[in-house]
């Protein structure tokens, strides 16, 4: 490695991102691309992904839209395959989808239970395994999955997305364990309370208006848990993710790093 700049480098790889129609995953698409990666798009909103894709464009790689429902095992063993199909090889799988649940157990009703689980536990499990397949015949790639740190901050009414994101670390860790022999690392990241549309149900109006007065509120009560001082932004995740996806983290994995701006520091 010549060059600092080379460790962080992407280009000539490609990448699948899922949930890259907005948030972390658009801007995790967007990071890549400029670190010059390739990106195959998966998500449920594909009008968001266009955009994304439009914005990989701009970046000058290619980014390729697939309608990608998680919850569906075929839908995304097809997002993977097409990335195999349109550019020969797959280096970086980033499970991003993921959708938020407040309810208390005691209110959590079947539909709900399975809903949360089928989108956070069982969608990555499907991407890990359909990028484990497409990895292991070229003894090489990067596996990324989205925790939280729900899984640090037991709180009432996290339990049913605790739960998903604390499979998603343990997953990544056996998985680890699993592809290190095959030359293919696996890393979470557990992100603190980033400013997204995920986030955005607490100081938005039902017609969709940003409520300022409780966005401000949001930002002093979250960002004042954290030692930094501040809520976290998409591309505070994307940094993350490019580092772990590059050569700069040859020898990482299993980890779970944790860009939260201090709030929690399990060792
Ligand atoms: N924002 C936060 O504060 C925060 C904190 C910790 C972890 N996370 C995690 O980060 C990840 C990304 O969240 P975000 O903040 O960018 O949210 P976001 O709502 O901005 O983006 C989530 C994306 O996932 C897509 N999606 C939802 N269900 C899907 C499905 N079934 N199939 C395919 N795509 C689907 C949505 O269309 C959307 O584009 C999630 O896994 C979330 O749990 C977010």
């Amino acid at each position: 490695m010549s060059d600092v700049r080379d460790a962080f480098d992407l280009s000539g790889r490609v990448a699948v991102v899922t949930g890259a129609a907005s948030g972390i995953g658009r801007a995790t698409a967007v990071t890549l691309a400029g670190a010059g990666a390739d990106v195959v798009l998966g998500d449920v909103d594909e009008k968001g992904a266009q955009a994304t894709a439009d914005s990989v464009a701009a970046a000058g790689r290619r980014g390729t839209v697939v309608r990608t429902d998680v919850t569906r095992r075929a839908d995304v063993d097809a997002l993977v395959e097409r990335a195999v199909a349109e550019h020969g090889r797959l280096d970086v799988m980033c499970n991003v989808a993921g959708i938020p649940h407040n309810n208390l157990v005691v209110d959590t009703t079947d539909e709900e239970l399975e809903q949360i689980l089928a989108v956070n536990l069982k969608g990555v499990f499907y991407g890990c395994r359909a990028a484990m397949r497409a990895m292991i015949p070229r003894r090489s790639g990067s596996i990324v999955n989205i925790s939280s740190g729900a899984i640090d901050t037991p709180a009432p009414t996290l339990a049913v997305y605790g739960m998903t994101k604390a499979a998603v670390a343990m997953l990544t860790m056996d998985l680890a364990a699993e592809a290190g022999p095959h030359g293919i690392r696996v890393n979470a990241l557990a992100p603190g309370v980033i400013l997204t549309n995920f986030s955005a149900r607490h100081f938005t109006d039902p017609d969709g208006t940003v409520d300022e007065q409780r966005l401000r509120g949001f930002k002093e009560r979250f960002g004042g848990m954290a030692p930094l001082g501040r809520v976290g932004t998409p591309e505070d995740i994307a940094y993350g993710i490019l580092y772990l996806v590059s050569d700069a983290a040859s020898f990482v994995t299993g980890q779970i790093l944790r860009p939260n701006g201090g709030v929690s520091m399990p060792w």
